[in-house]
């Protein structure tokens, strides 16, 4: 707690965040919605350090040595898996969420970086389709904008159980984005709140996703790798299950993953971090003996090169950006702060995802706002960023050796903290400690 220099003491328990909430909920009667993941303090990626090469290892010479960094995913049953030259994929959102020129530019720099990005609740667009040479169909709860003709014209298809800022959850889209184009695809009437469903309508338990997944199959002809996303909670239960349904590819998103719009009491209270996920979702993929035959993506609060190391090196097969691709993309940036100010947030403070009001042109449907977006300069500077992404993964494994981002594996970290150690199973820096380990 921050000392007072008039002498008054802020309560740890009541601060003025928490009086500012209870003030806020009774002055309005309706709960907060906002659009990003937790906001606050979690065991992350920032609590583990590689070990670089010294004495008992070589590392590997940054301009003449080569670290290979390609990726295929959903080897385990598809005709044709994705091949990507990097592992960082551009996660499922939303046209609704999204302006077309957003989802543009997501799947210019996509392409032009040579990954994949994904759709989102509210089907396919033919900007993004056109604009992406990788593009992963999500099939989602609601099926709002599903249609077959979307399934078979995408590169794989991933059935979304759930996500990380809201596992448990349906999606939301506040009436003001719900234009006639957006209502027009998801068959809902203009300009109202809408809710996206929590789970699957034809679905009872896991049998059925099982089910659903060779329906998917079938639809696509056995070419498209099929993806399993889940928020993660009981990840290693939910992965294993998500294998033993027959999926190609399990995304598993932890709860500082970033959303378009949810309630804040759902988005800071329900989930485990990614951190936390990661190497149980790993375990479970061994112990079916799949590691690496069923890739594992992971994402929630993926901000850079270091991040994707940490989370190869932990396991994961690729990892995936939501939040991080829109600032790339020119999101919250500060020549907007006015704007932002106007709306009643800032340029950092991403509480304008909902309102539909981004003066940047991203998180809008407002035809003038989002004509400001050029989908080629956003495209370029989206692609500058996963290429910088890389480049920072690929200096972090020659470092510690490794002349492929994929064989990064969990002897190159340790942990600042007790409970990084204990959440990613790796020692506390400077001991051979992993606390719980044998559990
Ligand atoms: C604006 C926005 C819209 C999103 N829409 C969807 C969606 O339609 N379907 C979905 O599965 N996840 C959606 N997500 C979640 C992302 O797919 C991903 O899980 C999350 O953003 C990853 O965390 P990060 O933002 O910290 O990178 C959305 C996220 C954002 C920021």
């Amino acid at each position: 707690m921050e000392p007072a220099s008039h002498g008054l003491r802020e309560s740890a328990t009541f601060d003025r965040a928490t009086i500012h909430a209870i003030q806020r909920a009774a002055e309005t009667g309706i709960y907060d919605i906002r659009g990003w993941g937790a906001k606050r303090r979690l065991p992350h990626f920032d609590d583990l350090l590689l070990l670089g090469a010294s004495m008992s290892r070589y590392p590997l010479e940054g301009y003449r040595e080569r670290c290979d960094t390609d990726v295929v995913l959903g080897t385990r049953h598809a005709k044709h898996p994705l091949r990507l030259s990097t592992p960082v994929t551009i996660a499922g959102m939303s046209f609704g969420a999204l302006s077309a020129q957003a989802k543009e530019a997501l799947g210019r720099g996509a392409s032009e970086a040579g990954t994949s990005t994904t759709t989102g609740d509210g089907g396919m667009t033919p900007e993004e389709r056109g604009h992406s040479k990788h593009l992963v169909y999500q099939y989602l709860p609601s099926r709002y904008g599903m249609n077959p003709d979307d399934l078979r014209a995408a590169d794989a298809i991933e059935v979304v159980l759930g996500q990380g800022a809201k596992p448990g959850g349906g999606g939301m889209l506040l009436g003001q984005k719900i234009t006639e184009r957006v209502a027009g695809m998801r068959t809902l009437p203009v300009g109202i709140d809408q809710r996206s469903a929590c789970r699957h309508p034809d679905w009872t338990g896991p049998d059925d996703l099982a089910i659903k997944i060779l329906e998917l199959r079938e639809i696509t002809d056995w070419e498209k790798p099929i993806y399993v996303k889940v928020g993660a909670t009981r990840t290693y239960y939910d992965v294993k299950l998500a294998v033993h349904a027959g999926a190609d590819v399990v995304v598993v998103d932890g709860m500082q993953g970033g959303t378009a719009a949810t309630q804040d009491v759902f988005i800071e209270h329900v989930g485990i971090p990614t951190l936390a996920a990661l190497p149980q979702a790993v375990r479970a993929l061994q112990e079916l003996g799949v590691h690496r035959e069923v890739q594992l993506i992971v994402s929630g609060g993926i901000r850079g090169g270091a991040d994707m190391a940490k989370a190869l090196a932990l396991g994961a097969d690729a990892v995936a950006i939501g939040t991080a691709a829109l600032i790339a993309l020119g999101d919250n940036h500060p020549k907007y702060d006015a704007e932002y100010r106007r709306l009643g947030s800032a340029a950092g403070y991403f509480d304008d995802y909902q309102d539909g009001r981004d003066p940047a042109g991203i998180s809008t449907q407002d035809e003038e706002l989002a004509a400001r977006l050029d989908p080629v300069d956003a495209g370029r500077r989206l692609a500058n960023f996963l290429r910088v992404m890389t480049m920072e993964a690929q200096t972090l494994a020659r470092a510690c050796g490794k002349a492929h981002l994929l064989h990064l594996e969990p002897e190159d970290l340790v942990a600042l903290t007790i409970e990084s150690a204990a959440m990613a199973r790796v020692p506390l820096a400077g001991t051979n400690w992993i606390p719980g380990a044998g559990l």
